[in-house]
């Protein structure tokens, strides 16, 4: 019996799908198909394939071609399916000329031709794009995110609405169709607006784009107050438009699988969880930054409560803020520290731009800890450490363009689908806000 192989995603089954599967099948007697997994695929660039492992292998299924499915976990997998299954033949699209000459050694290798004018990208590209509009004034930060979006299918940057003057605007942002600094004006240009602008100025311009029947991804807190958030919340389920957080660490899959396996129990009980994220702050605050300028408190607070929340939930007992005011108009704190007592466990976080400390990340457990080196909120590694060393774990997690484009992903997603599958609960976001709040009214809060 001649064994054929064959790989592919095949996300959106197309003819073009079909035919080479026809033609695969026709080379020998048993055709095996390897289906790559969501995992495999992120690590190779592929990041938006809208269907499922599952969906895509239930599709190829229903088409009867293929007498086996496997599925594509890892780099180098190919030689050992065809050593393991013995196979005679590995077949695929012309689109791969050349790239699996090296196979050769285990079997025939065949491309064949590719069929013209239809391709899953194309497919995903057909839907019709989402414009996305930028607010906000971290510039260098906002390119970043800019350069990020073209990675992700179905997207496209509408413009840019920034609020504070600037010498240099990157270049890849003054070729935007729009650059203004009327919110009004990239909330008109825009499906969706995504919000890098202070919390202090999130509740009306979120109220503002959702009244517009404008879906809002925004960095956290999404508001100044808890009742600003239920507000918000109840108007995006009225005008049935997303509100989501946007915290790329959520998105990053070296933190998700972190969350995973903590809560799979591989440190025993989580006792306590210490995170800091801070940075050195270079210049004096002065002219322009002194309107709208984000204390260390606004621009951290969330990330660095983000493992807090997600791994001891929100129901802590009390908690206590410490904090150093060093402009008292601005309420700017150079450093603040949040301690937190759960009922069995406690937490504390750190965040300063005036304090340079270490920006880890240890979650401390029975049987064990998880340490993540700095910078842990874009990390892609971190160690699951024990007393006895020789059981140590290292991971290592790929993270391209610091999570931004899986965070873009997730969104576009979730517009599309209308179902949102939540990296950020609604319990998290309004705890995330609820700190804001007390820290303003000086709630639990200690000056030093
Ligand atoms: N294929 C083909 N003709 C097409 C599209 C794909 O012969 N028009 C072949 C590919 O060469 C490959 C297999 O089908 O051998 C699976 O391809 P896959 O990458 O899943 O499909 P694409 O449509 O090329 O997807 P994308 O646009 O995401 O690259």
């Amino acid at each position: 019996m001649k064994k054929v192989i064959t790989y592919g995603t095949f996300d959106l089954f197309h003819y073009g799908h079909r035919r080479l599967l026809e033609r695969a099948k026709a080379l020998g007697d048993h055709l095996i198909v390897g289906v790559t997994s969501e995992d495999f695929d992120k690590a190779r660039g592929k990041i938006n394939v809208q269907q499922s492992l599952m969906e895509r292998i239930e599709v190829l299924k229903a088409t009867g071609l293929a007498d086996e499915i496997i599925v594509e976990e890892y780099e180098g997998q190919k030689i050992d399916d065809i050593l393991r299954y013995n196979v005679d033949i590995f077949a695929i699209g012309s689109d791969w000329v050349g790239k699996f000459d090296y196979l050769k050694q285990y079997c025939e290798v065949v491309y064949l031709e590719r069929t013209e004018g239809v391709s899953s990208s194309e497919l995903r590209a057909e839907k019709r794009e989402l414009r996305l509009g930028i607010v906000g004034d971290e510039l260098p930060f906002l390119s970043k995110f800019e350069r990020e979006s073209h990675y992700v299918n179905g997207l496209s940057i509408s413009g840019l609405c920034h609020l504070r003057r600037h010498e240099s605007i990157p270049d890849n942002l003054l070729q935007l169709p729009l650059l203004t600094s009327n919110f009004e004006e990239i909330v008109d240009a825009s499906d969706a607006i995504f919000l890098n602008s202070t919390p202090q100025q999130h509740y009306n311009q979120i109220k503002y784009a959702l009244m517009h029947g404008r879906h809002v991804l925004c960095e956290p807190p999404v508001s100044m107050r808890r009742d600003e958030w239920d507000e918000l919340m109840r108007l995006a389920e009225e005008k049935k438009c997303l509100l989501m957080d946007a915290l790329r660490t959520a998105y990053a899959m070296a933190y998700r699988r972190l969350l995973l396996l903590v809560k799979s129990g591989v440190i025993g009980k989580v006792c306590s969880v210490d995170s800091s994220i801070t940075v050195q702050r270079d210049t004096e605050l002065k002219g322009d930054e002194l309107i709208n300028v984000r204390n260390s408190i606004s621009t951290w607070g969330a990330n660095a409560l983000l493992p807090v929340f997600q791994l001891l939930g929100t129901d802590y007992q009390s908690k206590r803020i410490i904090t150093h005011i060093e402009n008292e108009s601005l309420k700017y704190d150079t450093f603040s520290k949040i301690d937190f007592v759960y009922p069995e466990a406690v937490a504390s976080i750190k965040v300063g731009k005036g304090v340079k400390t270490e920006g880890s990340l240890v979650v401390s457990g029975t049987t064990g800890y998880i340490y993540v080196p700095a910078p842990w909120w874009k990390t892609e590694y971190f160690e699951v450490r024990r007393e006895d060393p020789s059981f140590n774990k290292r991971y290592f997690y790929q993270l391209d363009g610091e999570g931004i484009r899986y965070e873009l992903v997730s969104f576009i997603r979730a517009v599309q689908t209308g179902r949102s599958y939540p990296y950020i609960s609604g319990q998290v976001s309004k705890a995330m806000v609820a700190i804001l709040e007390d820290f303003y009214n000086e709630k639990d809060l200690i000056r030093i």
